[in-house]
């Protein structure tokens, strides 16, 4: 029998036969967001999580320690505790990954060795035919150590989800870097538009940096190239998968709906452009206003994002022929003179590098008495005071920098390129409500909107 501890040490004459086939199997990997809900063996789990346990670990010290949930009412419980990710609520069993505090922390060794463990399950599981999802978004860890009975000297970092995708699971792999990107022989080098701005500082420990306060943050747009938010854009929008729904924003509420009754009447033939749809969200409301013959042609910085909305626009019901993605470097838009009947910038002006020179494009591609509809997020309002004090103290979201902008400023902007049709409000509240508002009180709204025409 062979017996991994006496077996030679690896070199080419000992590689396993069918290695390029076995990484090539390996490499097919890719999340499930979308499982079946149908139970799993616990023989099959339990080989999983020891499969994983065969992963090198610090020090050989194996201080993991891993919970197996597959009690739907706990799953449940854990969906709930999540925040909503209903992945947890529908896999087959969730894998807790959790490690004893005390030891091996330099250089994070203990959270590196539970990591190799788990990748390690998750090839497991793949070869095994199910799929995986690692968590990291597991919600409030004290409420899941006094659901599970974990100690305090224990943490938990994350959650491995482990089940069968639905047969409508999206057949797609996030879209890796060129390998040029992530690496370099004896030395760093790397590209400038992968080295994201930060503010400039002589150092950037680790702990001075969380989710809610990173003060070497730069959320202003101006301060990043087109290039490296296209960059930073296309890749963090596959933080989720491209299914119905995605990226809904509860904070958003109901206003979407108020920005989007803006559109003007088109009939087919018509030509409308969504400039930096991002995750689709926008997207899939615009193409279910429009008749069926009016074109949508979304204008995005990178190609993962416009893969990722016709995934998630195909997985919306929608029939993709009049849809269209075109890839732009920058406030150049590839369309011709006076040939678009509607520009929509739904609060993307406010994430743009350059968006004056990006209104001067939108004035030559409408056609004359072709709308821009517009909303921004509004600096002079409730939010902007939240986004001031509260938001913009942390992390940049996966959607790219950006920073609120005066409705007064913006109310210029177009004053000086397009005539105005209609402008209000939308929102009174920091968040969530829609409320309109159309006289003075609009430039003091969350939302800054409106429609205007070329002439
Ligand atoms: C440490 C870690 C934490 C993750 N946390 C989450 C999470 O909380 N929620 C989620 O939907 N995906 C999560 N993911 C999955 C990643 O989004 C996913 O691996 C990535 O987009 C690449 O896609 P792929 O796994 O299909 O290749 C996590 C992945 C890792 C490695």
């Amino acid at each position: 029998m062979d017996d991994a501890r006496t077996r030679p040490h690896s070199s080419e004459d000992h590689a396993v036969e069918d290695w390029r086939r076995i990484l090539g199997i390996l490499a097919d990997r890719r999340s499930c967001r979308d499982f079946d809900g149908t139970p799993m063996d616990r023989e099959v789990l339990a080989e999983i999580v020891r499969d994983g346990m065969q992963a090198p670990s610090s020090c050989n010290q194996q201080q993991w320690h891993f919970i197996i949930i597959d009690d739907r009412d706990l799953l449940q419980r854990a969906h709930d505790i999540s925040g909503g990710n209903h992945h947890f609520a529908e896999c087959s069993a969730l894998v807790y990954l959790c490690f004893q505090k005390g030891w091996t922390h330099g250089n994070f060794s203990v959270v590196q060795s539970v990591a190799g463990a788990c990748y390690h399950m998750i090839l497991s599981a793949h070869l095994r035919g199910y799929d995986t999802i690692w968590n990291a978004g597991i919600g409030d860890n004290q409420a899941l150590a006094e659901l599970f009975g974990v100690p305090p000297v224990f943490e938990i970092m994350g959650a491995l989800a482990i089940g069968r995708a639905r047969p409508t699971a999206p057949a797609m792999k996030a879209p890796r870097r060129p390998f040029d990107e992530v690496h370099s022989w004896n030395g760093f080098t790397r590209p400038a538009h992968t080295l994201y701005p930060v503010k400039p500082a002589k150092a950037y420990p680790y702990f001075e940096i969380s989710n809610a306060a990173n003060p070497f943050a730069v959320w202003d747009p101006r301060g990043w190239s087109w290039k490296s938010m296209g960059d930073f854009r296309g890749y963090a929008v596959w933080a989720k998968s491209p299914l119905a729904g995605v990226y809904v924003s509860r904070r958003q509420g109901e206003a979407t709906a108020a920005e989007l009754d803006l559109l003007p009447e088109m009939g087919p033939g018509s030509t409308v452009v969504e400039l930096m749809p991002w995750g689709g969200t926008y997207s899939a409301e615009i193409r279910r206003r429009l008749d069926p013959g009016v074109e949508l042609r979304l204008a995005e910085l990178s190609e993962s994002n416009l893969s990722f909305v016709m995934e998630r626009l195909h997985r919306e019901g929608f029939a993709m022929e009049r849809t269209k993605g075109d890839v732009i470097a920058g406030p150049a838009l590839p369309y011709a003179d006076a040939s678009v009947d509607a520009v929509v910038l739904p609060q993307v002006l406010e994430q743009m590098p350059e968006a004056e020179a990006m209104l001067d494009e939108v004035r030559r591609v409408l056609k004359p008495g072709g709308s821009a509809v517009v909303s921004v997020r509004n600096l002079d309002s409730e939010y902007g005071d939240h986004w001031s004090e509260v938001e913009s103290r942390g992390c940049i979201p996966n959607q790219g920098p950006f920073t609120p902008l005066s409705a007064e400023t913006v109310r210029k902007w177009l004053a000086a390129r397009f005539t105005p049709d209609l402008e209000q409000g939308i929102g009174t509240a920091v968040s969530h409500d829609a409320t309109i508002v159309i006289d003075d009180g609009r430039y003091g709204c969350r939302l800054y909107a409106g429609r205007w025409h070329a002439a």
